[in-house]
């Protein structure tokens, strides 16, 4: 499978901030029990007229504005949300409409929660191949909020608002590297989404920490061995931003903490979005660098698991 390259990303928030604080007069919770069990301190969530679609569309500008890339030059969108504001038409057919995308190219939404993103990549990477051309636009969005069952604190404390965006360019000189999978089960649940009751998220954290921690290590270790490469020749690498513990139990077992990074502390588990706004993060901190190699890894609802080697190369080629 041909290779991609990473050319530009974008990302929108919400424009409330919600504290832990904050959460603290809604359920029986504190700052200390919220950021040492996750590592979270504040989240974001959608105010009045705020909502997936229109944090995927402003993320999607900005991706394509870094890129330098215009809407037409654009040959392949995915979404990937578990929060879109309908069933159908998808989120991506409402971007391509909002942004002019170009019709007779593959816009499509998936579902494959906190590994959604990854798995859009994956897919992307696919329909350029049998469909033709250059750059595909992948985001990553969703709106917790909405589906949060604010009386539970074993989950309201966990997740936040936003979207990030990612432009892919085709890239001959290398091959995609990717490992994913699932195993169908109820450790993390949604229900009803779409229909005008109200639809919350259950989850068996325990059960899933478990999976988390066993599966983030063995996904990045196939991906790396179908690369050829250890984790000498990896820069950085990006975990789905769950839980901080997650991540530092897994940056130890993988033997190279200081590349294994964290943003989880400014915005909660944005499932979808999350690998996304954290190479946002890092793009804008000057962590990232054109040439270096980033692994990502996410999990999730499904159960899904992802892994991908994202080559960095910020804007398209002449
Ligand atoms: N504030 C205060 N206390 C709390 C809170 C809270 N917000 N939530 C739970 N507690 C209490 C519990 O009631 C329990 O109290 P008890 O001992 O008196 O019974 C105690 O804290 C410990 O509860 P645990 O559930 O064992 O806490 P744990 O340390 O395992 O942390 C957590 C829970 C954060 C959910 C963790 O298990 C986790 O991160 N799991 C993974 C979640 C994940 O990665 N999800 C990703 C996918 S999400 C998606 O795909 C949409």
């Amino acid at each position: 499978m041909t290779g991609l390259k990473m050319i530009g990303i974008g990302r929108a928030l919400p424009s409330r901030c919600v504290t832990n604080d904050d959460l603290s007069k809604i359920v029986d919770t504190n700052d200390a029990w919220i950021s040492e069990r996750t590592g979270i301190r504040r989240r974001y969530y959608c105010a009045d007229g705020e909502s997936t679609n229109t944090l995927i569309a402003a993320a999607a500008r900005e991706a394509l504005e870094c890129a330098r890339l215009q809407p037409e030059q654009i040959d392949c969108v995915i979404v990937a949300t578990v929060s879109s504001n309908y069933a159908s038409p998808s989120v991506a057919c409402l971007l391509q409409a909002e942004l002019g995308i170009r019709e007779n190219i593959p816009v499509m939404d998936i579902n494959a929660a906190c590994a959604g993103f990854l798995f859009g990549i994956a897919t992307a990477a696919g329909l350029l191949q049998i469909c033709g051309g250059r750059h595909a636009l992948v985001v990553g969005g969703e709106q917790l909020s909405r589906l949060m069952d604010m009386t539970d604190r074993s989950t309201c404390v966990l997740f936040g608002d936003g979207a990030g965006a990612a432009v892919f360019e085709r890239d001959e000189s290398a091959d995609l590297c990717v490992d994913l999978g699932s195993r169908g089960g109820m450790d993390i649940q949604i229900e009803g989404v779409g229909r005008p009751d109200p639809s919350y998220i259950k989850m068996n954290g325990n059960a899933v920490f478990r999976f988390a921690v066993g599966v983030i290590p063995d996904c990045l270790n196939a991906v790396m061995d179908k690369a050829g490469l250890t984790m000498d020749d990896i820069d950085w690498v990006v975990c789905h931003q769950a839980n901080a513990r997650i991540i530092d139990h897994c940056a130890k077992k993988m033997g190279a903490p200081e590349k294994f990074y964290k943003n989880i502390d400014r915005y909660g588990n944005t499932s979808a979005a999350s690998i996304p706004l954290a190479l946002y993060d890092m793009y804008k901190e000057g962590l990232l660098k054109d040439g270096q190699k980033v692994l990502a890894v996410g999990f999730g609802a499904g159960l899904t698991w992802a892994g991908a080697l994202l080559n960095i190369h910020m804007g398209a080629s002449e």
